[in-house]
């Protein structure tokens, strides 16, 4: 098939690679040069395991092309799919100019000649939102033009996407329209994953109840990690004990600082405030955020607690990005923390696999902070260890050397990565959440 994605953010690039890999002819337009010019190049601006190398191969088999019009993209792609920016306003609300703006320019280089285009939305919107693109294009489209609106939301993690995508546990298709769904099934051939085709409307609300849900399983572990803390018992146990009833399962029950990210937090805003301007208030979400954000000032407590203060205090900071495998910082509760701590006067030597230069780029972290690639080199001196992100890495640690290596081996594992008997062996004050 032939296909455009506009937009190569996470969700365009990963999608538009994985597209050309299954064998499809993929052209990738992004109104940014540079950025076109960088992906020309084979280089890939995100780290993303495995991404580049397919990018390369794809580019090379001709499968796989960039470009900066709109109007090629409209031309090559029978499916144009609309991967933009969807971001959060300050009441919660999604911004969704940039969808309004792409479906004008797609509009506006439709030709009745060109024959029939189906045009996707990929970015997670509220439901709804295909009505608005259909509305729009067709306001300004010539006469004569036909064309068809689906919904197909991503579900890819970051740091897995060239995985998830390749091998999705399901395809969301919604549609009104069957010659449009007849597109988008032959597009999903040469996957093996189930779909499940809905209306449109359906499609849009399954994103943002999806992903509303698995923040709620965090949301919950924390609480009931919470609810350990106060009497003794262990949340992992209790996390393992309720994870092997098949109806709930494991994933997503992992007790820690909470949830960051490019989509959680904006999603679950986004879908309290669907709920609330279509007259159904979704209360039980406010809950969710509110445990959300709890949960890293009751861990700045526990450090408090020990450190008493943080003026000249030296802290030793594992994990900037918001989560294990990506450079992503957006939202991640690891810059929040290092922020707060700084706010109040520590010193923090930092360290990320993968995150130090986006961490500098995002500009966020001012203060008395330095970025080591080297864990250990953290620890010299330091009064204290924070484990903000889950990279397994993080666990593979010589506890000796920690003991060794600081003024006082006091730890604290926002992530719950190590074993509370191995640090007890090491010697280590170890305090960890839930346990
Ligand atoms: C998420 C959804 O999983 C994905 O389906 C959607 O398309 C985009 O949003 P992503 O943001 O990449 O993906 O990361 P994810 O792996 O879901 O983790 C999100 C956050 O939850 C991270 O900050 C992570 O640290 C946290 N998390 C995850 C927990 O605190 N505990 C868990 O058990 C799982």
């Amino acid at each position: 098939m032939k296909i455009t994605i506009i937009g190569t953010g996470y969700v365009g690039l990963t999608s538009g690679t994985c597209f050309a890999e299954v064998g499809h002819e993929v052209t990738c337009v992004d109104n940014n040069p540079e950025k076109v010019a960088t992906l020309l190049a084979g280089q890939v601006p995100i780290y993303e395991p495995g991404l580049e190398e397919l990018v390369k191969q794809n580019v090379a088999a001709g499968r796989l092309k960039f470009t900066t019009s709109t109007e090629e993209g409209v031309k090559n792609g029978e499916v144009i799919f609309i991967a933009v920016p969807t971001p959060p306003q300050p009441d919660g609300s999604v911004d969704l100019s940039f969808i309004e703006k792409v479906a004008r320019e797609i509009a506006q280089c439709l030709t009745p000649e060109l024959g029939y285009r189906v045009i996707v939305d990929k970015s997670t919107v509220p439901v709804k939102t295909g009505d608005k693109v259909e509305q729009t294009v067709r306001r300004y489209a010539p006469a004569g033009v036909e064309f068809g609106v689906v919904s197909n939301p991503e579900f890819l993690r970051e740091g897995c996407a060239v995985d998830d995508l390749l091998h999705p546990d399901r395809v969301v298709i919604g549609s009104n329209d069957d010659r449009a769904l007849a597109f988008m099934q032959k597009i999903y051939e040469p996957f093996v994953a189930p779909v499940l085709v809905t209306d449109i409307n359906s499609a849009e609300l399954i994103k943002h109840a999806a992903n509303s849900f698995l923040a709620l399983k965090i949301s919950y572990i924390n609480a009931v990690a919470n609810i350990c803390e106060a009497s003794g018992a262990d949340v992992e146990k209790v996390a393992e004990g309720i994870g092997m009833d098949k109806r709930i399962g494991r994933s997503f029950l992992n007790a820690g600082l909470g949830y960051g990210g490019s989509c959680f937090p904006k999603d679950i805003k986004a879908f309290i405030h669907i709920s609330e301007s279509l007259g159904q208030p979704f209360g039980l979400l406010k809950e969710v955020e509110k445990i959300n954000y709890d949960q890293l000032d009751r861990f700045l407590n526990k450090i408090r607690e020990k450190l008493w203060v943080f003026r000249e205090k030296k802290i030793a900071l594992w994990g900037l990005a918001f989560k294990q495998n990506t450079d992503d910082v957006r939202e991640s509760v690891a810059i929040k923390l290092a922020q707060k701590m700084l706010g109040e006067g520590a010193s923090i030597r930092a360290t990320d696999p993968e995150a130090i230069e986006t961490a500098k780029k995002f500009g966020e972290l001012k203060g008395d902070i330095t970025y080591h690639t080297d864990l250990y080199e953290t620890l010299d001196g330091a009064d204290a260890l924070v484990i903000a992100t889950e990279w397994p890495a993080f666990a593979k640690i010589d506890l000796t050397e920690i003991k060794k290596r600081m003024r006082t081996p006091l730890v604290f594992d926002g992530r719950n990565l190590l074993d509370p008997k191995d640090a007890k062996a090491a010697e280590l004050e170890y305090i960890s959440i839930g346990r």
